[in-house]
């Protein structure tokens, strides 16, 4: 159990642990990766094509003018009992995409399959049945829990909503999860408020977890958390997808997250997929311009460090991205006209690399 969850009062954090703690966890996580090999698993979750417009709606009629392309024609595929992480800068469509996939969000355009069903295929019955096995865990959990639910309710909803399990096994359930996410039962009565931020985000993890998913999103699960806070809740993470199977979408913009977590990571620019590898591979030899810019704004200082993503120049509007290439405007590698004329297509260029860059056609 970690010390956030042994904190005498719920409501402090224990905020005790050190950088060379954090980075130690992080490392175990890097190390456990290191030996995994996914190249195998079958694929559980296909993107093809998807696109989210948002649209913009002007005037006393409130006609439909134009739209914000937040996700502009996104492919890839999730394996079985992989990490795949998702970076990119504020704005680049990352929350818009998990939703999008989870059909929290329907997609405007494209497919999302999800063990061989088209999700868009579905009824809202039949959609409501799979959410069991699709679940999210928010960046922010104090506005993902309901204040006025117990945590023992917290927790049990998914269950009462989604399955028939009777209540005396979905109590037994509760306190089973209460206790694997490191907190215990006499928690259960307790409000969201009396928790700190970090075992806010336990509780969420167990309610997500509840319904046994095969897929979960993780949309930025540790960002509103102090630091000494987020390895632990990573590791739980990691913890527990061993134990459950599970998969994940992994979105964040932390780097140092991403390179710990994540099996491969898809890097996203203003809507699209801008290069896809394996993690090791992303972050020894990238590829696109924009990913290399990405690694390089982080900084190299050891200990404590902010590794958010810092990159030079305005991202330009997701209502009116520029032509050909969107990364055109800020290439620190443009090549020519060509960049600005003709949208690169994502192509595999080294092994299990692909990169969407003219430099690579
Ligand atoms: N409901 C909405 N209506 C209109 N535009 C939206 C809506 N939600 C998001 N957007 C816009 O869509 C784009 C993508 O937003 P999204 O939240 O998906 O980005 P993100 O990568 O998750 O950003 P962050 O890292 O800040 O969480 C942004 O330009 C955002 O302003
Ligand atoms: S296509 Fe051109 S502008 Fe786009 S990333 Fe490659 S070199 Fe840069
Ligand atoms: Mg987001």
């Amino acid at each position: 159990m970690t010390s956030d969850s042994n904190s005498p009062n719920p409501a402090q954090d224990g905020g005790t642990t050190t950088t060379t703690e954090t980075s130690d966890a992080t490392d175990a996580v890097a190390d456990s990766k290191a030996s995994m090999s996914l190249s195998d698993a079958d694929t559980l979750v296909e993107l093809q094509n998807v696109r989210k417009y948002y649209p913009i709606r002007t005037g006393l009629l409130q006609r439909h003018t134009s739209d914000v392309k937040a996700v502009d024609g996104v492919s890839f595929d999730i394996r079985e009992g992989e990490t795949f992480g998702l970076v990119g800068e504020s704005g680049c469509g990352k929350s818009t995409l998990g939703k999008t996939v989870l059909h929290l969000l329907e997609p405007t355009s494209g497919q999302v399959i999800f063990d061989g069903t088209d999700l868009s295929s579905l009824s809202s019955a039949e959609l409501r049945q799979r959410r069991r096995n699709i679940q999210i865990i928010f960046q922010d959990p104090a506005s993902s829990l309901n204040p006025r639910m117990s945590v023992e309710q917290l927790i049990e909803e998914p269950m009462a909503s989604l399955t028939d399990w009777s209540k005396d096994r979905r109590k037994r359930r509760v306190h089973e999860l209460i206790q694997e996410v490191g907190l215990s039962v006499e928690h259960l009565p307790r409000r969201p408020h009396e928790f700190s931020g970090g075992q806010q985000q336990r509780i969420a993890i167990a309610r997500a977890l509840s319904v046994n998913p095969q897929f979960i999103v993780a949309d930025e699960p540790t960002s509103a958390l102090d630091v000494s806070v987020q390895a632990k809740i990573l590791n739980l993470l990691k913890d527990l997808q061993a134990e459950y199977d599970l998969t994940f979408l992994f979105i964040s913009h932390d780097l140092s997250v991403i390179r710990n977590l994540c099996d491969r990571v898809a890097v996203m620019y203003l809507g699209e997929i801008a290069e896809i590898a394996p993690t090791k591979v992303l972050f020894d030899r990238p590829k696109h311009p924009y990913t290399k810019a990405l690694l390089s704004s982080v900084p190299t200082m050891d200990g404590l460090q902010d590794d958010r993503i810092q990159l030079e120049g305005d991202v330009p509007s997701p209502e009116n991205p520029p032509t050909g290439c969107r990364y055109h405007t800020r290439c620190q590698e443009y090549i020519g006209p060509i960049c600005e004329e003709e949208s690169p297509e994502l192509k595999l260029v080294d092994d299990a690399q692909i990169c969407a860059c003219h430099h690579y056609e």
